[in-house]
């Protein structure tokens, strides 16, 4: 298999990360979760109580935070500077304020930066937002993945009852809807369909099946 890039783009809870980091384990590629990113500025300026309206704050938090991962037995862990950040930046208030720190351009570019760095050498999956779109325009295959705002926030409502978390499904579908709402309409590299990104609605379709098809692409491919 040649080192190519993967671009893995959609709206929350679409099941990007879980088909993403399986395709990169069948190729024994590089998996980069770019959301998980964003969630560790979010997460690191509310512990420092960054003002989450300050561009420019946000912006030299982020030049003074490494953000690293590593990969674990069941699954990747996020660093933030030496501490274990994975679970915590999944926290509803690091949900709820996420994208607003991702609206910034400054923030935006250093991010974009470090991803196209690790890309550089190919072998990666990423998933993200914005990955067909800004940051490896030149990558060989591109996904889009979809599925409803209802179906994305039933999936989310069993991950949280199986953690043992409380959530309305009614507050998590509008939650759906507002993250996509504002991840969409920014002005800075909106979630959007790369013109030569293949779409995949997984509403009907097990993650099994979806990460078939998406090997069957990359083979085509190669
Ligand atoms: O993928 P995940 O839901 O963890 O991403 C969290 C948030 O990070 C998204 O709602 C979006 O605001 C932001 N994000 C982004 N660009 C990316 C990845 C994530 O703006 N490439």
């Amino acid at each position: 298999m040649n080192k190519i890039n993967v671009a893995i783009d959609g709206p929350a809870s679409a099941g990007k990360s879980t088909i993403a980091k399986k395709v990169a384990e069948e190729l024994g590629f590089i998996y980069l979760d770019t959301g998980a990113m964003y969630r560790t500025l979010t997460y690191a300026a509310l512990a420092k109580q960054v003002s989450l309206e300050d561009e420019e704050a946000l912006y030299r938090l982020l030049r003074e935070t490494e953000i690293t991962f590593s990969a674990g037995k069941e699954k990747q862990h996020v660093y933030l500077n030496a501490a274990d950040v994975t679970e915590i930046i999944r926290s509803e208030d690091v949900t709820q304020n996420v994208s607003l720190v991702s609206s910034f351009a400054k923030v935006r570019k250093e991010m974009v930066a470090r991803q196209k760095e690790i890309a550089k050498s190919g072998g990666v999956v990423m998933d993200g937002r914005d990955i067909g779109t800004v940051v490896l325009p030149q990558a060989e295959v591109k996904i889009f993945m979809t599925a409803t705002a209802e179906e994305r926030a039933l999936r989310r409502y069993k991950e949280n009852v199986a953690k043992g978390i409380n959530t309305s499904l009614e507050e998590l579908t509008e939650d759906m809807r507002r993250r996509d709402h504002l991840d969409s309409t920014r002005a800075i590299s909106p979630l959007k369909r790369a013109d030569d990104a293949i779409e995949l609605d997984s509403t009907h379709l097990t993650i099994d099946e979806v990460v078939q098809e998406i090997l069957a692409v990359i083979t085509q491919k190669n």
